[in-house]
């Protein structure tokens, strides 16, 4: 993942600082009051929705990474960290675009590249 201009943020927004993440270890941030779980996965940093939609609890930044998927740590729904899709089902979760500039992680909570509710 590359670091870009601070130019190229437009309608991003600065999250933490990708030091801040650990491998495989999710964190929990809010892009106004959009609950967002993000995770730092084979060097590239993913972002989806905080809020696992089997009981709408928001909990997803507590799963954990297996393979391509977070697995939810309440019941063990799993989700693809790129697309949102639920393994097998029909629900899913939102994910969010995100670009690493001035050694940050910003996150553009507006645009939904995934919708599958
Ligand atoms: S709350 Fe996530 S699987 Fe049940």
């Amino acid at each position: 993942m590359s670091d870009l201009q601070l130019s190229d943020t437009t309608n991003y927004t600065k999250v933490c600082k990708l030091s801040e993440l650990i491998p495989n270890r999710g964190k929990r941030v809010f892009v106004g009051d959009v609950d967002i779980a993000i995770f730092l996965i084979e060097g590239e940093v993913r972002a989806f929705s905080n809020i696992c939609p089997h009981q709408h609890s928001a909990i997803l930044y507590d799963g954990f990474i297996e393979g391509n998927n977070v697995v939810c740590p309440a019941h063990g729904w799993e989700f693809d960290v790129c697309t949102g899709k639920k393994a097998g089902g029909s629900r899913g979760i939102k994910t969010f675009p995100v670009l690493i500039a001035n050694s940050y992680v910003w996150i553009n909570a507006e645009i939904k590249e995934s919708s599958i509710f």
